[in-house]
């Protein structure tokens, strides 16, 4: 049975305008943030490629978002990185991350410029420690969506993401994206870590700005 109300239009009434309040576990990741100890494994036609990076995450409270009655308050994201021996993008990535307050729902949105999309679930407490949030290519709700290329040669069957939050402030991820690489026979995992410390404090969102004028 679902948990959804009959009424499917009527939006929550005395919204609290102060998202950087009401973010629940997502509150420890706003600001602008920098890790240099990045580490990437991808697939390269000769076998495994490893290298390091540098990453720069700026995550922006945006206004409070209701799907009528679901409310959600978020960060808007981008991931820029660099690896440590190139100057070109070595990955780009945008998106949202979005807390439901009423049931814990946790929601990474995630789009890469290579033509790939996906919504990666999972649930919280308000004070967790940790983050968990998933996708998996065929699941409508909490998918992945790709590129026809990139279904035909790397297609991307799952995604994992966990944030650890440390004692010091800092924080840090490993990401799992399982690819069936055309022509191999198993599974490869490509998998991204690193730790980031904060750069800069958040801006409030723009209707608390507002509200504060
Ligand atoms: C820190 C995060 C990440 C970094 C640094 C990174 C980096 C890379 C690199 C360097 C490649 C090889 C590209 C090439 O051979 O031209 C690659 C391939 C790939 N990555 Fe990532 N990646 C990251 C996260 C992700 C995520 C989150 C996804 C999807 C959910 C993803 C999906 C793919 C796919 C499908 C490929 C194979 C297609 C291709 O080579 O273009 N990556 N990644």
């Amino acid at each position: 049975m679902n948990p959804f109300p009959d009424d499917i239009f009527t939006e929550p009434e005395d919204v609290d305008p102060d998202t950087l309040a009401n973010l629940g576990p997502l509150r420890r990741l706003a600001g602008t943030w920098e890790g240099r100890k990045g580490v990437d494994l991808n697939p390269k036609a000769e076998g495994p490629e490893q290298r390091e990076y540098i990453e720069r995450i700026a995550f922006q409270p945006i206004d409070p978002q209701a799907n009528g009655p679901q409310l959600f308050y978020g960060l808007r994201y981008h991931i820029h990185i660099l690896a440590t021996d190139e100057d070109a993008t070595f990955h780009d990535q945008v998106g949202y991350w979005l807390w439901e307050p009423a049931t814990g729902l946790v929601l990474q949105t995630l789009a890469i410029p290579r033509g790939q999309v996906a919504i990666a679930a999972g649930h919280a407490a308000p004070d967790a420690n940790t983050l968990v949030v998933s996708a998996a290519r065929g699941q409508t709700e909490y998918g992945i969506c790709s590129t026809t290329f990139l279904e035909y040669a790397f297609r991307t069957d799952s995604y994992r993401l966990e944030v650890s939050f440390n004692a010091d402030g800092s924080w840090s991820y490993v990401s799992d994206t399982t690819l069936m690489v055309r022509g191999r026979t198993e599974p490869f995992l490509h998998r991204d870590s690193n730790t980031l410390v904060r750069i800069a404090e958040p801006t409030p969102n723009p209707l608390m700005l507002l509200a504060r004028e």
